[in-house]
């Protein structure tokens, strides 16, 4: 079943550009070109794209807060941008650039306002507060005013505020920008815990490494248009970028069979370290070149370097 149906989703900003005192130029731009996506339930999606590729315009349009231009958006039973009033009730919401809390308010008091918002009983309420609490580190902070919290803080405190009604699903705008290793390893963490508990999590970031520990789906956007859509793992597969072998081989003489390795697998042999690099396309010739290294020649040292998910971005982007 799925969760988050999206289809020929278009959204066109108008932009005016004052050109003299008395010419203002209308301009538009494109920030979704007509993408598709689906979301199942309990997915963890990782949502993907260079600066101003359309991510937070899309997690706007899917939460509501905007109209599209043109196409269908359907989140469970609700249309979004239609239904908002009764649709925010069964969502989370983070954007990390901004704050959804009352700034001068201590966090626990944003808590309280939004129990009131949501309707939250008292009793489900002050369980769900004790968890957030416990999983969220959030004992010291919850009598500070949020602008007196550190980002990592503040970040842990707005995942506790989009969690308060226990929302079946959260869509969050890089909750990890800007945060330190410590700090994006408690949010890191707990997204892990709340997603194996059966929340359905849609997020935007720009760190890979956030998209390889956390998510099984992801979608890459560039320039308004889905460029990749799968699974995390086999990302890695397309764009036809090499997997490496580095290997240690010693010269023994079978000259005319390394040199077919090399021209087979356009590899390169530097005579001076004794190492070989190979270039496969695929995993299947690994097991073939090692087994053929391993018969024939003194290996010292045999290292398998698939390309990185960042390598295969970079390279989507630009082709
Ligand atoms: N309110 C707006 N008015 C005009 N143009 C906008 C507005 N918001 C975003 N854009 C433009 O739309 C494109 C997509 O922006 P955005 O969705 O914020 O991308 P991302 O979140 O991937 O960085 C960009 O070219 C951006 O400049
Ligand atoms: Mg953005």
């Amino acid at each position: 079943m799925e969760f988050i149906t999206v289809e020929g989703l278009k959204k066109e900003y108008t932009i005016y550009e004052k050109k003299s005192f008395f010419r203002r130029d209308k301009r538009k731009v494109e920030a979704l070109k007509g993408i598709d996506l689906t979301v199942k339930k309990g997915e963890f999606l990782g949502y993907v794209g260079p600066n101003g590729a359309g991510k937070s315009t899309t997690i706007k349009i899917l939460t509501g807060i905007m109209t599209p231009s043109d196409g269908m958006v359907k989140v469970g039973e609700y249309v979004p941008y239609k239904d908002r009033k009764k649709y925010v009730k069964n969502i989370g919401v983070v954007f990390g650039q901004k704050t959804q809390m009352w700034w001068d308010l201590p966090v626990i008091d944003t808590y309280e306002l939004l129990k009131g918002i949501y309707k939250v009983d008292e009793k489900k309420y002050k369980r769900q507060l004790e968890y957030l609490i416990d999983r969220l580190f959030l004992q010291d902070i919850l009598k500070q005013p949020v602008r007196q919290l550190s980002l990592g803080q503040r970040m842990r405190a707005e995942l506790g505020a989009c969690m308060i009604h226990d929302p079946e699903i959260l869509f969050l705008d890089e909750p990890t920008i800007g945060l330190d290793v410590v700090s994006k390893y408690k949010v890191v963490d707990f997204l892990q815990e709340i997603n194996k508990q059966g929340k359905t999590i849609f997020l935007t970031t720009h760190d890979m490494k956030d998209i390889e520990k956390l998510c099984n789906e992801m979608l890459v956007l560039n320039h308004g248009d889905i460029v990749y859509k799968g699974k995390v793992e086999e990302l890695k597969t397309v764009g036809e970028l090499p997997i490496r072998v580095v290997a240690q081989v010693k010269r023994n003489g079978y000259d005319s069979l390394l040199n077919e390795i090399i021209s087979k697998y356009s590899g390169e042999y530097n005579a001076e370290k004794s190492q070989l690099v190979l270039n496969l396309k695929n995993k299947k010739e690994i097991s073939e070149t090692a087994k053929t290294l391993f018969n024939n020649f003194d290996i010292d040292d045999f290292k398998v370097q698939e390309p990185s998910i960042e390598e295969v971005i970079k390279f989507i982007y630009t082709s």
